[in-house]
């Protein structure tokens, strides 16, 4: 079965209840919408958005923005579609994180200004060649925005686990490793990197400045 399949076969019911449920989990996600400092004229990608809850805020919030929407799963796109269909702002398009291309799937011939993940990293195993597809998709100067789980570690080590094994039958990875690689690569020079933790490091929010002659 390949993700696309998969993420379909996760989400084939889930969707109807999935903006629902999620609101008591996946914090942060209206603190970053916040927090996006966006010009008219400019085009955001969100990669993994799912039923569209955060393009809809956003589209709403900023009319003259142009919002682009990506997802492996088809049937979270039915779902988004609904959700936005009188957001004239926003386009949708199903595609996978790691092959993304503007040219190829948005038709676009620019790079995106903004490129954004909520709680979509953490669901795809190669986190790393997403990361890179998306800075590939980014104008020098442009912003990568990631919201995502953190480490937990301001949470006695009963929760970590409880909420990990839980988050597991979603397809959650959950891997520990990226804010380290968002590190490695604000040393390696390709941007500038600001962390912030949320609620005793359940989850992070990271704002990547990527380098080069805007
Ligand atoms: C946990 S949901 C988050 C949805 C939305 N961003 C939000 O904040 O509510 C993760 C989404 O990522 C999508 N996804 C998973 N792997 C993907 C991949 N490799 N490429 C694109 N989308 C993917 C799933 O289909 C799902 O809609």
């Amino acid at each position: 079965m390949n993700t696309a399949q998969a993420m379909d076969r996760m989400y084939r019911y889930q969707r109807y209840i999935y903006d629902f449920t999620r609101k008591y989990y996946l914090f942060g996600r209206d603190t970053l919408i916040q927090r996006m400092d966006l010009q008219p004229g400019q085009q955001v990608l969100e990669v993994g958005c799912g039923t569209g809850r955060n393009l809809y805020l956003l589209a709403k919030r900023h009319p003259q923005v142009q919002f682009f929407c990506l997802d492996a799963s088809q049937a979270m796109l039915e779902t988004a579609a609904n959700k936005l269909k009188h957001k004239t702002n926003v386009r949708l398009q199903q595609g996978l994180a790691q092959e993304v291309y503007y040219r190829d799937h948005f038709q676009l011939q620019q790079a995106f200004d903004v490129v954004f993940f909520s709680y979509a990293l953490s669901m795809i195993p190669s986190f790393r060649d997403a990361l890179h597809r998306a800075l590939d998709n980014l104008k020098p100067q442009g912003h990568l925005y990631i919201v995502d789980f953190y480490d937990q570690g301001g949470w006695p080590t009963w929760f970590r686990k409880l909420l990990q094994s839980w988050l597991a039958r979603f397809g959650v990875q959950h891997d520990p490793a990226l804010p380290a690689y968002l590190q490695a690569l604000h040393e390696q020079g390709h941007g500038q990197l600001q962390i912030d933790s949320l609620g005793g490091r359940y989850a992070f929010i990271a704002h990547f400045r990527k380098s080069g002659e805007a």
